[in-house]
């Protein structure tokens, strides 16, 4: 074998001396995503990376760099990476990794390699799945010769495209489709109006709060229990998800991870007037090192509360005021499971196009 693989797990600090392999995992991403997307949108800033790379109590991280043989440790040389996360509060039957190998070292074993060692963690650390997303296998028609189905019915993907014949070696199969839309920014003013006054018409019972980065002390226990619904009421198709377990001090680890990290937020959230609850919600987010990006995180409305337009006033509110906080953004980017008929017309009406689709994989490591 002519490299070696490391493995490591968090960094003590963002000055940790091995945060070369971070930079090195980064570097890789950032150079794959560019390559995909024609821009580096899509890729994390390094700052927000590290940040990452803390200890944190929701979930382990592992990572592992493949080295030539006799390369010192340095972000250059690095061959390819893999990073696996461990859900540590909820959902620990299961585990999220992704791959990637310099482009000039493919085909030699090393994604391989790397797939293995997250897997050999997952099967010691009990986990029962272990999911990954893969953004460049193309979507085929049912009559394609490599043509492989998603879930039960959910779609085809091109069976025979490079990232699909690695995963099945791998033992991952694809689960759900997910649509990786883009909305280019400003929008005008006038059709924002126009969208909003449409849907107010079906919500008086039903206010906005919005706020940036960091949540109102008076809102904070609602607006963890609507995170534990976004982790329930989405569509997941098959994959093999738990509720999350979500309360006012992991909003506030969360708040503060974005702050250390140079990633700023913006949420809107609809209150039910006779209740004060709060019902629903979305939020962006903006990297400090991605001044044209932004992106939808999520969005929801809880199921008893649905049909009165709060998911297109809370989205159309929440980018009237991206457009004015963050000025230099150009582009928002949002991912939908292509099953979420709800949401995507929503999307669609704002202006939003589909610009690449996105398998989700999952291998079940049972028996
Ligand atoms: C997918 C990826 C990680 C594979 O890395 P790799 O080091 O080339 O993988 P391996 O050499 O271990 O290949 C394993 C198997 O995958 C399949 N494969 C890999 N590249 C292929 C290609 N270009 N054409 C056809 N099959 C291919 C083959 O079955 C191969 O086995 P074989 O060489 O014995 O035929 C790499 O192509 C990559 O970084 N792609 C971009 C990032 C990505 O899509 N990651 C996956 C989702 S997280």
């Amino acid at each position: 074998m002519d490299y070696r693989i490391i493995e490591l797990g968090e960094l003590t600090g963002v000055d940790d001396p091995r945060r070369w392999a971070v930079e090195a995992h980064n570097r890789l991403w950032h150079d794959e995503l560019e390559r995909q997307h024609g821009n580096d949108d899509l890729a994390w800033p390094l700052s927000v990376e590290l940040a990452n790379s803390l200890p944190q109590p929701e979930r382990r991280m592992y990572l592992w760099v493949a080295l030539p043989a006799h390369a010192t440790e340095d972000p250059e040389a690095v061959l390819g990476a893999a990073k696996l996360h461990l859900p540590q509060l909820d959902n620990l039957q299961f585990s999220e990794g992704t791959v990637v190998v310099r482009p000039e070292a493919r085909r030699r074993g090393i994604g391989t390699a790397l797939g293995q060692a997250m897997l050999d963690r997952c099967r010691a650390d009990g986990r029962r799945v272990l999911a990954s997303w893969a953004g460049t296998i193309p979507a085929v028609p049912a009559s394609h010769p490599d043509a492989l189905e998603v879930g039960h019915g959910r779609g085809w993907i091109d069976g025979s495209h490079p990232a699909a014949r690695f995963a099945l070696g791998l033992g991952l199969r694809p689960e759900q489709v997910e649509l990786h839309s883009v909305l280019p920014l400003p929008v005008d003013l006038e059709t924002l109006q126009r969208l909003h006054d449409d849907a107010v018409a079906y919500a008086d019972d039903y206010d906005l709060v919005t706020w940036e980065d960091s949540c109102p002390e008076q809102h904070v226990d609602g607006f963890a229990e609507l995170a534990v619904a976004m982790s329930t009421d989405i569509p997941q198709a098959e994959l093999d998800l738990e509720p999350q377990v979500w309360d006012a001090a992991r909003i506030r680890r969360q708040e503060a991870r974005r702050a250390a990290a140079g990633v700023r937020s913006l949420t809107s959230a609809a209150r039910h007037l006779p209740t004060g609850r709060l019902v629903g919600y979305t939020t962006l987010l903006q990297n400090a090192g991605r001044p044209a990006a932004a992106h939808q995180e999520d969005t929801l409305v809880l199921r008893e509360h649905r049909g009165h337009r709060l998911g297109m006033l809370l989205k159309v509110w929440n980018l009237r005021r991206a457009q004015q906080v963050w000025p230099s953004v150009e582009r928002v980017h949002t991912w939908n499971a292509e099953e979420n008929n709800p949401m995507l017309s929503i999307n669609f009406a704002i202006g939003f196009a589909v610009e690449s689709i996105e398998s989700a994989w999952q291998a079940r490591l049972e028996g």
